[in-house]
């Protein structure tokens, strides 16, 4: 596996599943893959999940991981090309990422989209650049689009808890206060889309996300009717996605507290288990009594980012060893 950004890069999603449960259930029996390999995590945003779960992961595969965080440990950056550097930013991403390839056999880079250039968030020209003057396998750990890990997270705990062959999945809008990127819900659909479930997704207009991700994936605009008989409730804020208006990219459009997930909207799902990538606003997205209801399973999805990261990261462990 040369990159991790988008459900095609696993392969076959049953193969994945299986393979997942084995690391699961023996997370130490491919120790030896990472002896003497080291992986650079570099975060350009902050992180809990994906940057201790990165580490475990690493350290579960006998890999050391070296992170960096870029402004604080490292020069700011500079991440656009062709710019006169004579602002603050000491070091262009051109040098730094030979330099820190040099250094690593795997890189993870974390950066978030800017939400004020569509086109720009849209190349993943961070990620890329990684991809091209690295020479290394890349792997995303939330970039300006996607969220791999995550989304593979979320599907090996949807498979580890549905109760039916194919489950109804509902990826539900919630408000939040900050504009938000789209990565987390881009990369759900993606990956539910491409999985054995059915799949729904519900939000105000203008949230419609790019159909790169969105694919032919049901889209029902009023909440409580998606929500009907659902079997797993995704809850994820995101900004508007700039498909049906693009001046508004990025921008929030709807403050509409009722489309919190509480009580009444669990009410009319199949007893439905609820679920969120988090760091998660409670009383915003989720209300108490939902999110520390018995059926929320945020916290088992989010020690799954350590199977799903290392499920990646022992496959590209193998290709490196031949
Ligand atoms: N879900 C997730 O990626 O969490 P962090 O932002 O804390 O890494």
């Amino acid at each position: 596996m040369k990159s991790f950004f988008h459900v095609q890069d696993i392969g076959d999603l049953n193969l994945a599943l299986e393979e997942a449960r084995q690391v699961k259930a023996t997370p130490y029996a491919w120790k030896h893959l990472g002896e003497n390999k080291t992986i650079m995590l570099v975060f350009f945003n902050s992180s809990l999940r994906t940057r201790l779960s990165s580490q475990k992961a690493a350290l579960n595969l006998g890999m050391s991981p070296i992170v960096l965080n870029i402004g604080q440990d490292s020069w700011q950056l500079e991440t656009e090309l062709g710019v006169i550097m004579d602002g603050g930013k000491s070091e262009h991403l051109r040098e730094a990422i030979p330099v820190m390839a040099s250094y690593c056999d795997i890189i993870g880079v974390r950066s978030f989209a800017g939400l004020t250039d569509r086109e720009y968030d849209y190349q993943e020209a961070v990620l890329q650049q990684f991809v091209q003057y690295s020479g290394k396998p890349v792997i995303s750990l939330e970039s300006a689009t996607v969220h791999p890990c995550q989304a593979f997270a979320d599907l090996i705990t949807i498979d580890e808890y549905k109760e039916t062959k194919r489950p109804k999945v509902v990826l539900t809008w919630a408000p939040h206060p900050k504009a938000l990127p789209q990565a987390v819900p881009n990369s759900f659909a993606e990956w539910m889309n491409a999985a054995d479930v059915d799949f729904v997704i519900t939000h105000p207009h203008g949230y419609e996300l790019d159909p790169r991700f969105a694919g032919n994936a049901r889209v029902e605009y009023d909440q409580m009717k998606a929500l009907e008989g659902a079997d797993f409730v995704y809850a994820k804020n995101w900004s508007c996605p700039g498909v049906t208006e693009p001046e508004n990219y990025g921008k929030i459009l709807c403050d509409d507290r009722s489309w919190m997930v509480d009580e009444a909207h669990m009410a009319v799902t199949n007893n439905a288990r609820f679920m969120h990538c988090l760091p998660v606003r409670r009383n915003v997205i989720v209300s108490d009594g939902v999110i520390d209801s018995e059926r929320s399973i945020v916290i088992p999805e989010a020690a799954n980012r350590v199977t799903s990261i290392q499920v990646v990261m022992k496959r590209m462990l193998e290709d490196i060893n031949g």
